[in-house]
C-alpha cells in the first residue's frame, strides 16, 4: 500500500474550523465513502471499516475536510444497508462498533470529520418492530409504528390506494390477516409513522448514541419522505418526475425566492417533516464540535428545497437540481445563481454535487446520447450509450467548475479518479432492488457502485487481496486506478487534489461568485475573490483573457479555452 505523509495532519478537526469562527460547514468538501465498495480488508469481497480506516491517510491526502459513509449497521442488505435491522450496531460484514469507534477516533486523528447515514423513514422488515409489528393485531401499538391499513375492495383485497414504490410496483404489500403496509422503497424497508411519539424518541436516542461515539453529524437518507398525508388519497406522479420526488420543475426555471403555495404532495416534502429537523436539530445542538445534519430532499424548486436548512433546521442539503443540471452555460449559470438567492435567502449556504451512489456517474451521465430517467441506470441494452472520451473530458470540467463555487460540495468516490459507471455488468450480477422489481425494465444503480480502483496491477485492482468483488469490476480500470495517477500531472487525481488545495488556499468555499458577462453563450464565467474561473460547455474555443493559469482541466494554451474544459485564473 501506498505510504502517505500525513504530517501536516491537524490533531483534533473540531479545533481547526471552529477556533475560526468558521461553521466548517459552510465551506466544507464532503467525500462519501460507500463501505460495501470503498476498501476490503478481509478479502470478501465486500468491503469493510477496517479497509476504510487503511485508506484513511489517502483521504486526508486528497484535500477533503470530511467523509460521509453510507449505512454501515446491521441490515439484511436488501437495500445495500438502506435497510437497517439494530441502528446502534455495525453490521458484521463491515466489521465491529469497536471497528467504527476505532475508524472515528483515526479520522479525527487526521483531520477528518466523519458523517454516518442515518436512514430514519423506514427500518428494515427484519428490524424488531416490524417484527413485533407482524405478530400483532391490526389496531395494536406495535401496528402503530408502521401504517398498516386495511386493503380496498370487498374482501379488502386492494391496496390501500394507488401510490407506486420508488423501486417499481405497489408501496404496498399484504400480510397474512389481509391488512397491508406501506413502504416507499422495498417491501424489506416498511415506512416508520412518523407521527407517532415512541418513533420520534426512538430517533432522538439513535442520534445521541452515534453523537456520544464522537461521529460529527448525520447525511439523512430520504429527509422529504416521513410524513404521508392524512387520508393518503390517491396520487398519480407526473411523467417527468424523478423516482425520489423533485424532477417536476425545469431545473432551470427556478424562483428567486421562498415561496409558500408548495404543491401539496401525499409523500413528498409535506410541511410536517420540518417539525422533525428541528428537533433533530435541537438533539445535534447537545453537543459541542458543531455536529451538523444534511438532508437527502428531493424537492423542486430550490427555493422550496431551502426550507430543509433553515436556521433551526438542518445545515446543508443536496443540490439536486445543480446535479441534474446539463452541462449548458445558460442552463448552469441559472441554476447557479438560483442556489445562492435560494439558500442566502434563508442564511445557509448553497451546497454543490455531481455524482452520488444513486445516479448516473457524471463522467458518463455528461455523454449520454439519450435521456435517461434519474434511477433507471445505464446497462447494455439502453440507449444512447456515453461517449467515454468526451464524458471524462466533461466530467473534468464540470469538477472544476463545482470546486470554485462558494458553499459545501460533495464527492463521490472513484470520480476524482475519473471513474465512469460500469455499464456492462452481466445480469445475474446486478443486485439493486430496482433491477428486480421492475422485471430488469430499469437496471437500476449498481453500475455506479463497483468496488473502486486503488492499485493497477493487483487483484480487485487493490480493493482486496484476493480479488473478491461483490459487483465485477470492468477490465479496462487499470488507467483508472489510483496508483497509475498518483503524482502524474494532468490525471483526474491530480486535478482533483490541485483543485481542492487551491480552493482552501484562496478560501473559495466562503467567497461569492461576480458573474462575469460577455464571454460567450456556453461560457460560465465568474469572479469568486482572488480566482477567475471559466467553464466553456459550448463547441468551440472562446478567447481568454490574460492571466496567470492556477488549474485548467485540460491542456489548454494560452489566450484559448477549449471545448468542454474550465480554467482558474489568478484575478487581476
Ligand atoms: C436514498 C438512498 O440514497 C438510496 O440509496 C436508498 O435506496 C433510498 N434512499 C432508500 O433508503
Amino acid at each position: 500500500m501506498t505510504t502517505v505523509d500525513t504530517t501536516t495532519a491537524a490533531a483534533d478537526p473540531r479545533e481547526t474550523t471552529t477556533d475560526l469562527g468558521r461553521e466548517w460547514w459552510r465551506s466544507s468538501v464532503i467525500y462519501q465513502v460507500y463501505p460495501r465498495s470503498f476498501a476490503d480488508s478481509d478479502g470478501d469481497g465486500l468491503g469493510d471499516l477496517n479497509g476504510i480506516a487503511r485508506r484513511l491517510p489517502e483521504l486526508r491526502e486528497l484535500g477533503v475536510d470530511a467523509v460521509w459513509l453510507s449505512p454501515f449497521f446491521r441490515s439484511p442488505q436488501k437495500d445495500a444497508g438502506y435497510d437497517v435491522t439494530d441502528y446502534r450496531d455495525v453490521d458484521p460484514i463491515f466489521g465491529t462498533l469497536a471497528d467504527a469507534e476505532r475508524l472515528i477516533e483515526e479520522a479525527h486523528d487526521l483531520g477528518l470529520r466523519v458523517i454516518a447515514d442515518m436512514v430514519p423513514n423506514h427500518t428494515s422488515d427484519q428490524h424488531v418492530w416490524f417484527q413485533q409489528a407482524l405478530a400483532a393485531a391490526p389496531g395494536s401499538p406495535e401496528r402503530a409504528r408502521y401504517i398498516f391499513r386495511d386493503g380496498r375492495g370487498p374482501d379488502g383485497s386492494q391496496p390501500p390506494n394507488n401510490w407506486e414504490s420508488v423501486f417499481g410496483g405497489s408501496m404496498w404489500t399484504r400480510v397474512d390477516d389481509g391488512q397491508w403496509f406501506l413502504h416507499i422503497f422495498d417491501s424489506s424497508q416498511p415506512d416508520l409513522d412518523w407521527t407517532n411519539d415512541e418513533v420520534r424518541a426512538e430517533f432522538r436516542d439513535v442520534l445521541r448514541f452515534w453523537l456520544d461515539r464522537g461521529i460529527d453529524g448525520f447525511r439523512v437518507d430520504v429527509a422529504h419522505g416521513m410524513i404521508k398525508a392524512p387520508g393518503l388519497p390517491d396520487y398519480t406522479p407526473p411523467a417527468e418526475g424523478g423516482s425520489m420526488g423533485g424532477g417536476m420543475v425545469d431545473a432551470t426555471d427556478l424562483e428567486p425566492a421562498i415561496v409558500d403555495d408548495e404543491p401539496d404532495h401525499p409523500y413528498w416534502g409535506r410541511p410536517e417533516v420540518h417539525e422533525i429537523w428541528r428537533e433533530w436539530r435541537t438533539v445535534v445542538d447537545e453537543y459541542p464540535g458543531e455536529r451538523v445534519l444534511c438532508g437527502e430532499a428531493w424537492v423542486d424548486p430550490l427555493s422550496r428545497m431551502a426550507k430543509w436548512v433553515r436556521p433551526d433546521e438542518m445545515h446543508q442539503t443536496f443540490n439536486f437540481p445543480y446535479l441534474e443540471t446539463p452541462w449548458e452555460g445558460p442552463a448552469l449559470t441559472r441554476v447557479i445563481q438560483a442556489s445562492l438567492d435560494a439558500f442566502g435567502a434563508v442564511g445557509a449556504p448553497s451546497t454543490w454535487v455531481l455524482s452520488n451512489h444513486d445516479v448516473v456517474r457524471h463522467a458518463s451521465r455528461l455523454a449520454l446520447t439519450a435521456p435517461n430517467p434519474q434511477g433507471s441506470g445505464i446497462g447494455p441494452d439502453s440507449p444512447g450509450r456515453p461517449i467515454a472520451e468526451l464524458g471524462l473530458r466533461r466530467a473534468r470540467a464540470a469538477t472544476a467548475l463545482m470546486l470554485a463555487l462558494p458553499g459545501g460540495a460533495y464527492i463521490y468516490q472513484g470520480e476524482e479518479l475519473g471513474l465512469p459507471e460500469a455499464i456492462d455488468l452481466p445480469d445475474d450480477a446486478r443486485q439493486d432492488p430496482t433491477w428486480f422489481r421492475t422485471g430488469g425494465e430499469r437496471y437500476g444503480r449498481d453500475g455506479c457502485r463497483v468496488p473502486i480502483p486503488w492499485e493497477s496491477d493487483a487483484p480487485a485492482y487493490g480493493f482486496n487481496e484476493t480479488g473478491a468483488s461483490w459487483l465485477p469490476q470492468p477490465a479496462d480500470w487499470a488507467p483508472f486506478a489510483r496508483d497509475t495517477q498518483r503524482g502524474v500531472a494532468g490525471s483526474t487525481l491530480e486535478l482533483y487534489r490541485a483543485a481542492l488545495a487551491l480552493r482552501r488556499e484562496h478560501d473559495l468555499g466562503l467567497g461569492t461568485v461576480e458573474w462575469i458577462p460577455g464571454s460567450g453563450a456556453g461560457v460560465v464565467a465568474f469572479r469568486n475573490g482572488s480566482v477567475t474561473v471559466y467553464a466553456n460547455t459550448g463547441e468551440v474555443p472562446v478567447e481568454l483573457p490574460v492571466g496567470e493559469m492556477l488549474l485548467a482541466s485540460t491542456d489548454v494554451s494560452a489566450g484559448t479555452l477549449p471545448a468542454d474544459a474550465t480554467v482558474w485564473l489568478r484575478a487581476e
